[in-house]
């Protein structure tokens, strides 16, 4: 069976709309399928998080979520990346066939050198594609749903495998990036920016239903009154309506658009109410899971088992390979 592989930074503390439609949904649709291993990224969050009780808080946190949301743990793997340390000394491996032209050439590093706040970037930070490229290939993954911000970085990884393969014989496997087409950048409230915690333009389905309604109600728009005819294309409820609602439902709310009479605040409420009725019963799920530690740290320990077998396998044989003890 294929293995399908992905990771999340907690970060972020609840995963926004971006996350679930971007990767969570077709990464837990591919549990029909696929082996799935997914992890909370952790180490990762290390490069900017310096809060160990938020760090701690944020991933188990996470990791709730994912359940909540349907990881059915008998398909595969749910796991902390911090609970396979073999993610490091993979990540080492290939920091010494990564070229420094490669890594300046990644957006974390392209960002911060237009901002000239090149100086002040950790070493983590510069290297983060490659302890993404470690996570991948630790696994023997197939392919790796993800949004379309982190194509760079598969493909990055797909180059190391390569480069380790030339040295040292066919030991790592390329994989594949999976981008769903029409979800690949979800926009975020402000119709102008991808959906991201850092713009602070976020929906998230899993919060309280008077932080989601807030959140809901703040999607920009023009200032066409209530009487107005509006251009149901051009607008960001619409877009997000069309991810929930059938297609009879998206077309009567585009008719209401253009006939007028129809506003902007109507239009949020319909789509409040149908992000509510989707996200509901997973909602209720992951309420009863915050209540409930023990049930998600003991999908963490059996996941955690799980890839470490894997991983040692892919570990013993780099390690063979290219002549260490
Ligand atoms: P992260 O935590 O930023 O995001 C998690 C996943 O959500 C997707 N995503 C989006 N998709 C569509 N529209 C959006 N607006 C949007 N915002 C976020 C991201 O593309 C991602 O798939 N580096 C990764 C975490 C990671 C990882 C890995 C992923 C670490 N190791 C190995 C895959 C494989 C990250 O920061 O994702």
């Amino acid at each position: 069976m294929k293995r399908s592989l992905s990771g999340i930074k907690p970060t972020s503390g609840l995963p926004h709309l971006g996350n679930y439609l971007g990767m969570i949904k077709p990464a837990l649709e591919l549990q029909k399928s696929h082996e799935t291993f997914y992890f909370i990224a952790d180490y990762h969050a290390l490069t900017t998080i310096r809060d160990p009780k938020k760090l701690k808080a944020d991933t188990f946190q996470m990791a709730a979520a994912f359940l909540a949301f349907g990881f059915d743990p008998a398909k595969g793997a749910l796991f902390r990346q911090s609970d396979i340390p073999e993610i490091t000394e993979l990540s080492w491996i290939l920091s010494c066939l990564a070229s420094y032209g490669d890594l300046t050439r990644a957006h974390a590093y392209k960002a911060a050198k237009d901002e000239g706040r090149e100086g002040e970037m950790n070493l983590g930070t510069f290297s983060y594609p490659v302890l993404m490229s470690a996570d991948i290939l630790l696994y023997d993954s197939d392919v790796v749903p993800v949004g379309q911000d982190q194509l760079q970085h598969i493909e990055m990884t797909r180059q190391l495998a390569q480069r380790f393969n030339h040295y040292y014989g066919e030991v790592l496997k390329k994989p594949e990036a999976l981008v769903q087409k029409d979800m690949a950048t979800v926009p975020g409230i402000d119709g102008v920016n991808k959906m991201s915690k850092s713009y602070g333009n976020f929906i998230e389905p899993l919060a309280s239903e008077k932080t989601l309604k807030t959140q809901v109600m703040a999607i920009v728009t023009d200032s066409l009154g209530l009487d107005d005819k509006k251009n149901p294309d051009e607008s960001a409820i619409v877009k997000f309506y069309k991810f929930f609602a059938s297609p009879a439902e998206v077309a009567d709310m585009e008719s209401k658009f253009r006939a007028g009479g129809y506003g902007y605040g109507h239009a949020k409420i319909a789509l409040l109410d149908k992000i509510k009725e989707h996200f509901d019963p997973m909602r209720k799920r992951f309420d009863a899971l915050m209540k409930n530690p023990d049930e998600v740290e003991s999908v963490l320990k059996e996941g955690k088992q799980k890839a470490q077998a894997q991983a040692t396998l892919v570990l013993d044989k780099v390690r063979k390979a290219c002549g260490l003890s």
